[in-house]
């Protein structure tokens, strides 16, 4: 009977100790959002907002976007269609840093920078 108990706790503890692995293994593979897809482009190709180059390579914080600029939320920044080139050259989203004498590279001559993603 005791032995019995044993087992039963060893495979409780085995379940809960695979389940933490599997939680810091998928944590690891995507870092923040993941990769975005915005794809209301048009005629241009697809652009991949990529959350590893921002924060990984870039050293961006999570602050630096979220909440001031984006919500935590795939697809809430083109809701009513807010999200569109003419925002972005006022300097509003991506705009906010990505612009002449701002911190990342100008939205003017480097259009497949970011389109860069097929259809
Ligand atoms: C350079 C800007 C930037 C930084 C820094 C950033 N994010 Fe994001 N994040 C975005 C954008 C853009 C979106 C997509 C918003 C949209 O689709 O309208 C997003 C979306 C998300 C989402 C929603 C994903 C989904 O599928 O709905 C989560 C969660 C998220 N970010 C977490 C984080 C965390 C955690 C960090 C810090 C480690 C972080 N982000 C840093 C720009 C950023
Ligand atoms: C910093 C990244 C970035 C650069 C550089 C960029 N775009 Fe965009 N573009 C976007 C994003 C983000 C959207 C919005 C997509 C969405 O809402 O799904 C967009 C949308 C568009 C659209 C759809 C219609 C509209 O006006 O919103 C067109 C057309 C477009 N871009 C053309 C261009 C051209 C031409 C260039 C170069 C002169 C360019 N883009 C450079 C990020 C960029
Ligand atoms: C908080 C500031 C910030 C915001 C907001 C931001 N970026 Fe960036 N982004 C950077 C910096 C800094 C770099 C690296 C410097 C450079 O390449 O000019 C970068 C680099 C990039 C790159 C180049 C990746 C490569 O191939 O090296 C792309 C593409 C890009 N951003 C797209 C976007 C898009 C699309 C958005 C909006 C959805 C956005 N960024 C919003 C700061 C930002």
């Amino acid at each position: 009977m005791i032995l019995n108990r044993w087992y039963k706790i060893t495979a409780i503890f085995l379940v809960v100790f695979a389940f933490c692995l599997l939680q810091i293994g998928t944590g690891f593979a995507k870092i923040g959002g993941g990769d975005i897809l915005f794809s209301d482009t048009k005629g241009m190709k697809n652009v991949t907002f990529s959350h590893k180059i921002h924060v990984t390579d870039q050293e961006k914080k999570c602050p630096d976007c979220h909440v001031k600029i984006f919500k935590m939320k795939k697809g809430s920044t083109d809701k009513d269609n807010a999200l569109t080139m003419k925002s972005i050259n006022e300097g509003k989203f991506c705009g906010t840093c990505h612009g002449e004498k701002k911190i990342a590279f100008s939205p003017k001559g480097s259009c497949n920078k970011c389109h860069n993603t097929a259809k």
